[in-house]
């Protein structure tokens, strides 16, 4: 069992047991096309199989974790304290990417990942390169407010410096476990509609999309400049559709909205109400309505999700 090395908005680790109660008790490959933190896939450590994810950035640090754990938990190791002055042996040490002047480490970090996303020839084009890129995605992860991922509408990362007593940004045992973790799984950067390719009878799927929002003011599908709108959502109910024809075993996460939707499908779906801190407003925190859909018969499931040798299926 490994953590999630990232927090992530959306994070699935209180839903787990609800989730797993819905998983069958053997599968053959699992695939997960919206990773994000990958809280379902970290915990269980399945053998094979695919993750995906739409954002380059967050799949560049998972594929730096699985092939060079040991370079990132160094470079991490080499940061400093997000109060501290800005170093001024590192680039862009003294204004940000809008010309602002930075006056901490924090924002001076904050600063050089958004110059890497607007200059093209800094976008990781060598080894070092990405080490660096997604030394930086951890470091700001773990010291800005909150934890989270947000891009403003120009899809720069916006989320201020955070107050933690003694933050620890290198973590250097998660990241080895987590690179354990993924060591046999491909690693995808493309939009979720692969998994129809990828994904084989017998398999499972675990399906858990930007959420699609309860009402016109809940912004729980903004988790990048790209968004996730109404028709990703349709087309996302077609893809499950059409895994639970071929006979693939689906398991979907999703707001109380869809409730409906993947019930006239044929799903089996019930209501879950779960506390998410997914919004930096505390006083918006609170139950959100949420649902878990599955095509797995309740006779195959398991408490304990296990994983079938491949040479069964
Ligand atoms: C709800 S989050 C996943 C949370 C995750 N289960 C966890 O525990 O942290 C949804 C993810 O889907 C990604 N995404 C958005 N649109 C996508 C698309 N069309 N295809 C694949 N991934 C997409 C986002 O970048 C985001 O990381």
């Amino acid at each position: 069992m490994a953590d999630p090395v990232l927090k992530w908005a959306g994070g699935k680790r209180q839903l787990l047991e609800e989730i797993y109660a819905r998983f069958p008790s053997e599968f053959a490959e699992y695939h997960e096309p919206f990773l994000g933190g990958g809280a379902v896939f970290f915990d269980m450590e399945p053998r094979g199989g695919t993750v995906n994810d739409t954002n380059p950035r967050l799949v560049n640090c998972y594929r730096v974790i699985r092939d060079r754990p040991e370079e990132l938990a160094d470079r991490l190791a080499a940061f400093d304290d997000p109060e501290s002055d800005p170093d001024p042996e590192l680039a862009f040490a003294a204004e940000d990417w809008k010309d602002r002047s930075v006056d901490q480490y924090f924002y001076q970090q904050r600063a050089r990942f958004n110059r890497r996303a607007y200059a093209d020839e800094t976008w990781p084009d060598d080894e070092r390169s990405r080490i660096e890129e997604a030394a930086l995605l951890v470091y700001l992860n773990r010291t800005c407010y909150n934890g989270l991922y947000r891009e403003n509408s120009d899809g720069g990362f916006n989320v201020p410096i955070g107050r933690y007593a003694d933050p620890d940004w290198v973590q250097a045992d998660r990241i080895r476990e987590a690179s354990d973790a993924l060591a046999r799984t491909e690693i995808r950067n493309e939009d979720f509609e692969y998994v129809l390719d990828a994904a084989a009878e017998g398999d499972l799927v675990y399906v858990d999309p930007p959420y699609e929002p309860m009402s016109a003011t809940a912004d729980f599908a903004e988790y990048s400049a790209e968004g996730f709108d109404r028709d990703d959502q349709e087309r996302l109910l077609r893809v499950a559709s059409e895994l639970d024809e071929r006979g693939v075993n689906v398991v979907l996460s999703n707001s109380g909205v869809t409730f409906e939707r993947y019930r006239e499908a044929g799903f089996d779906v019930t209501r879950e109400g779960a506390t998410r801190s997914i919004n930096s407003d505390e006083t918006a925190r609170g139950e959100v309505d949420e649902i878990i859909a599955t095509n797995v018969p309740e006779e195959e499931r398991s408490e304990s999700p296990g994983q079938a040798s491949i040479a069964d299926f």
